[in-house]
């Protein structure tokens, strides 16, 4: 028998105790074992809840389940980081393997994680924590053993995705689109933390950490979320042909790492702009294998819970020994030297004339496509760097602007300038 204590029974831990008892499932054939959710962790025993569970297994006190000699395996789908982090220590330290979905802890505390499971001779496996139901951090374990990789480049939030989507298709408001995915059980418990990007800087850091074999300090990683972008904005690029997503990349060279999670602009034939609603794409590129890209529902219930629990299967089985594919106790920083394109800017303003200076000042060539109530340019080649350093300038006397990176072959300026 193998018992396990599931911290959290809210969207994804309530997927995993509905998947690990349904009879249809072939888990205890191939495993040869009976698996049995022995004990469930909630804030509030007495909520009411849309799950068949016995009331005598839930419990509000951690140490419960933690200090419990007969329990395997910690399933942490609870969220947050500080309590997360303190139980996933325990949890190693009294001889559990831990499987979490829970990409804030996994992105600060990886290096540690990894080494007090080898410590303990447990397993850690985090599959859901990246692009819900993908299987992402698998292969790329597997392909860093051959490959150098030089980029991580994907859609890895489907909230902000769902909300592109419903704005750009079906005409909803961002706050409409935002309850909606609120209800589907795609946002985070604090959705600021998916519009604001920090949901993919912190999936991002969790893949590059592993690419480029050193711990990539999360808080590093320049992020913009999708705030800024208007209906104008969307408006304005379906006259271009172009679509918006929100993407999170990385590349390294040499010992350098720069990575970002923003909004770019991609032609809406591209493969990427066909990646729609909640749904995910990643592509890891490696000198040997060339591109991968993997692609499938990337937030919800079923499509997270199906990745946990194939690494609860993983951990019964005993396929969990981890590689040291973390090498050096080194924290790396990202900048954003590796970046440069041409970029979208819009700028709603009184002072027209002062931001055309404030572009000559900062060299950045462009041309203007509207100077009506604001002004709407696309730039010329120009580094990542620079645009960012004259946006800081833009700052002191501008609000409403957005800016974005154009990522399209054929992107071809002189059709906008008609528009
Ligand atoms: P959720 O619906 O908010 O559920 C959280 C659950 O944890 C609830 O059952 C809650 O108890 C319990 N909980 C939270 N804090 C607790 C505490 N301090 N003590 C005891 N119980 C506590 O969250 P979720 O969407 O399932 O997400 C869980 C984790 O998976 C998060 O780390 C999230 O980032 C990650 N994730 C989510 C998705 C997704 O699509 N939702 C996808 C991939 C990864 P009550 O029920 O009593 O409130
Ligand atoms: N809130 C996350 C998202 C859940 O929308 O992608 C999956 O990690």
């Amino acid at each position: 028998m193998v018992k396990i204590g599931l911290l959290g029974l809210g969207t994804v831990g309530s997927g995993v105790y509905e998947i690990i008892n349904n009879p249809k499932n072939n888990l205890r054939k191939l495993l040869n074992k009976n698996i049995e959710i022995s004990k469930v962790l909630v804030r509030d025993k007495n909520k009411k809840r849309n799950i068949d569970i016995p009331t005598e297994i839930l419990t509000e006190d951690p140490y419960d389940i933690l200090n419990d000699p007969e329990i395997d395996i910690i399933i942490e789908v609870m969220g947050g980081i500080d309590k997360a982090y303190a139980y996933i220590c325990t949890a190693f330290k009294n001889g559990k393997h831990v499987v979490t979905a829970n990409k804030a802890v996994v992105s600060k505390y990886l290096a540690q994680f990894l080494a007090l499971a080898d410590e303990n001779n447990k397993g850690f496996l985090f599959e859901a924590s990246v692009a819900g139901g993908i299987p992402i951090i698998k292969p790329l374990k597997q392909n860093v053993r051959i490959n150098q990789i030089s980029e991580i480049k994907g859609i890895l939030n489907g909230t902000t995705n769902f909300i592109l989507t419903k704005m750009a298709e079906a005409g909803l408001t961002f706050n409409e689109a935002l309850d909606l995915a609120s209800k589907l059980g795609y946002a985070e418990a604090d959705p600021t933390d998916d519009i604001e990007g920090y949901d993919v800087q912190r999936k991002l850091a969790i893949l590059s950490s592993i690419a480029f074999h050193n711990q990539v300090d999360v808080d590093s990683i320049k992020c913009r979320g999708i705030s800024t972008i208007s209906s104008k904005d969307i408006h304005m690029f379906k006259k271009m042909k172009l679509t918006v997503k929100l993407v999170g990349s990385a590349i390294a060279s040499n010992d350098t790492i720069s990575a970002s999670v923003e909004p770019i602009l991609v032609d809406e034939n591209s493969t990427i702009a066909t990646v729609k609603e909640a749904f995910n794409i990643v592509s890891i590129t490696g000198d040997t294998i060339g591109e991968l890209q993997f692609y499938g529902q990337g937030a919800g219930k079923n499509p997270t819970a199906n990745a946990v629990v194939c690494d609860i299967y993983d951990i019964i089985s005993g396929q969990y020994k981890t590689d040291h594919f973390i090498q050096n106790g080194e924290i790396k920083s990202a900048g954003i030297d590796l970046f440069s394109g041409k970029y979208y800017i819009r700028i709603d303003t009184k002072n027209k004339q002062k931001v055309l200076d404030l572009l000559n000042k900062n060299n950045i060539k462009h041309k203007l496509i509207s100077m009506n109530q604001e002004l709407i340019l696309i730039t010329d080649l120009v580094s990542a760097k620079s645009i960012e350093h004259f946006i800081e300038q833009l700052k002191i006397f501008e609000n409403d602007y957005s800016y974005m990176r154009i990522e399209a072959n054929i992107f071809d300026i002189d059709k906008c300038i008609a528009i």
